[in-house]
């Protein structure tokens, strides 16, 4: 058995004969395979009383220890669905250590045929086993399910979202005691809303012990069928209420404020967007191509953590969106530091579908030649359109005014007062800030302390190259396979320097130079003039430690902005995020990623 950790979740074996799914390290069964469905009704939710709480609360939030099969998931939702509630979410975060193969579930739920059509929706969303924290989008956003791949105890310690009920469905207790122990139960309680629930088919003296211990009221009630006895218990307090303000304005129209106005839409609010250019995604965003690909930490970080969730969700996103050009991100080790980099990461035994050494066939790839460079591939990753991203992500029965800029902003007693640039004023309770390099721009927001650091891609004519790259490759640079006839070569990080807005010879140099001799030599074009080269020139914004903002800066003001290089990979799910923060719903991410976020840390002095 392999304990789950940050760079891989664990694995045990497990026997599957007759229907019945069976752990052999914790020698047990995951459901009962004659009444599996009956029995996590009745135990889950019929002893959390979900229906009738699913009528009356249009903001309801689950938590679950151990996902397994989905099961429990799976039936939820079909309740849920089978209410037709209209007005009403769900959120579903479930904590599983031991992920099983899809193709394996896929025989549990063959039989099930109730739920077959459920979970082969869900199957073509489910994540690949990969550690961390993965959000799900089911139901146009009404649905989502929140699955964190990761030990029990070490996911809670660092959650801070808080649920209605939980489903508390670890392995039998007398073989799986850590998933029942007192720390864990700690957490359980400290999650729970006040007036939240637990069930659990467990009767056994200790879980209970530990269970009244941590704060709930608990009661045992008879068990399903043949079993004698059940727990469930209850929280103390009276149900709260999610927040919902009468109106929401999005200052700026690329993948920060796409982001961000769909999350806030799939959660039935009608954003007001207000972009200074006249169409979306013309500052940092407008780039014909974009690299995903995720930026892995040798060891536990923050960041690391968040640039994977990241990374998984965004790229799942842009493939569902018809955005994503090509399958497969090469990063080049080269320089040497990237060299160091990469080979503990290849020795760490990272899942091979989200990192792998070179092969010769990405090589050919590339250059069809089999040059002598190393690296490493994602699989997973690949190149996007950033304009069709935004354009797509951006929901279209939303007001947009676009051609006004925001000039300032001041507070009163109702919440912000817009002043855009031709005078008018706009009114509203919450104000996002979405605008990037735009906020040096905005008095209030000038001071924050923030890196600007214009860059400048290179256009090439397809019909120039020796070899067309059929696969997007890093280097210090980047280089792209062509959209509209049209390849990428990326980018230049000019820092101080003058904002300028046309094409510099000097820069496409830089960006034509980076790429590797070894490539070069076998795919560049033939009769390239510097001096005629087309690209684009934007601004990127970073904060001191790279980390981006995502929160509150003051009384419904929020901002998600300094996305520095990796904008196309972190917006989307941060977006998620944010409305989370905004709306009062639970939080995917776990606490330390979001301290690392918290724009306070940026600009303190804002608040006084
Ligand atoms: C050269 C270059 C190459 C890059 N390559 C990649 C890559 O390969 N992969 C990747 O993941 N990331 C890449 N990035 C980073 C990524 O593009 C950015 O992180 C991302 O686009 C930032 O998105 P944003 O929405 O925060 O900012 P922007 O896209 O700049 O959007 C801000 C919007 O706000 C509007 N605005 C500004 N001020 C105001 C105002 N006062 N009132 C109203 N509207 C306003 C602007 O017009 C603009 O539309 C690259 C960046 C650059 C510069
Ligand atoms: C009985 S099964 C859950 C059945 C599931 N609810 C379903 O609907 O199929 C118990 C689950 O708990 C997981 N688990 C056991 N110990 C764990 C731990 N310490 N941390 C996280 N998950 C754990 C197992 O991998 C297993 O998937």
């Amino acid at each position: 058995m392999k304990k789950p950790n940050y760079i891989s979740p664990g694995d045990f074996s497990t026997t599957f004969f007759d229907g019945v799914l069976r752990s052999k390290e914790f020698d047990d069964i995951y459901f009962s395979p004659i009444n599996g469905e009956e029995e996590s009704n009745y135990v889950f939710l019929e002893g959390n009383n979900l229906k009738e709480r699913l009528l009356i609360n249009n903001n309801f939030t689950i938590g679950e220890l151990g996902f397994g099969t989905g099961l429990n998931f799976l039936l939820t939702w079909k309740l849920f669905n089978d209410l037709k509630l209209n007005d009403s979410y769900l959120d579903y975060i479930s904590i599983e250590g031991y992920p099983l193969p899809i193709n394996q579930i896929n025989k549990i739920h063959e039989r099930h045929p109730k739920l077959i059509k459920l979970w082969i929706e869900l199957k073509k969303e489910m994540p690949p086993l990969w550690s961390g924290t993965h959000r799900i989008i089911l139901n146009k956003g009404r649905v989502r399910l929140t699955l964190i791949y990761s030990d029990a105890l070490e996911a809670l310690k660092l959650s801070n979202f808080t649920v209605n009920a939980w489903f508390l469905d670890g392995f039998n207790p007398n073989k799986n005691k850590d998933i029942w122990s007192m720390d864990v139960m700690w957490e359980v309680y400290r999650l729970t809303k006040p007036s939240g629930t637990f069930a659990t088919f467990s009767s056994a003296g200790f879980v209970r012990k530990n269970l009244e211990k941590a704060g709930f009221n608990v009661k045992k009630i008879k068990g399903f069928n043949f079993k004698k006895e059940m727990s469930i218990g209850k929280k103390k307090g009276k149900i709260q209420q999610n927040k919902i303000f009468s109106k929401y304005v999005i200052v700026g129209g690329g993948i920060a404020g796409a982001s961000i106005a769909q999350a806030l839409r799939q959660r039935g609010q009608s954003p007001l967007v207000i972009e200074k250019n006249v169409k979306l995604a013309q500052g940092a965003s407008g780039n014909i191509a974009a690299v995903q690909y995720p930026r892995l930490a040798t060891v536990n970080t923050p960041a690391g953590r968040l640039s994977l969730s990241c990374y998984r969700f965004s790229r799942n996103l842009a493939k569902k969106l018809g955005v994503a050009i090509n399958d497969k991100s090469i990063i080049f080790s080269t320089p040497e530091r990237e060299a160091i980099k990469h080979n503990k990461l290849l020795s760490q035994g990272w899942p091979k579908d989200l990192m792998r050494k070179i092969s010769k066939e990405d090589k050919l790839a590339i250059a069809n030649f089999d040059f002598n460079l190393n690296g490493i591939v994602h699989d997973y990753g690949g190149t996007i359109e950033p304009v069709k991203f935004v354009n797509n992500l951006m929901p279209d029965d939303i007001e947009i005014i676009f051609g006004k800029e925001i000039y300032s902003f001041t507070q009163s007693t109702e919440g912000w007062t817009i002043t855009l640039s031709d005078k008018t004023k706009i009114k509203t309770e919450v104000l996002i800030l979405t605008c990037s390099d735009g906020l040096k721009k905005i008095k209030q927001t000038s001071v924050f302390n923030l890196q600007y650091t214009q860059g400048q891609v290179t256009h090439l004519d397809k019909n120039k190259f020796k070899n067309i790259p059929s696969t997007n490759f890093s280097f210090s640079g980047y280089l792209t396979p062509p959209i509209n006839g049209i390849v990428t070569v990326g980018a230049t990080f000019e820092k101080n320097s003058n904002e300028r807005s046309y094409i510099s010879e000097e820069a496409s140099n830089i960006n034509i130079n980076n790429i590797p001799n070894e490539i070069f030599r076998n795919i560049f074009p033939r009769n390239v003039n510097l001096n005629k080269l087309d690209g684009r020139v934007s601004m990127r914004v970073s904060t001191f430690d790279r980390m981006p903002m995502m929160g509150q800066i003051d009384d419904n003001l929020f901002i998600l902005s300094a996305l520095g290089a990796r904008g196309m990979i972190m917006a989307p799910l941060l977006g998620q995020e944010l409305s989370s923060i905004i709306l009062g719903l639970p939080i995917a991410l776990d606490d330390e990623i979001l301290k690392k976020c918290d724009p306070i840390r940026v600009e303190r002095s804002f608040l006084g």
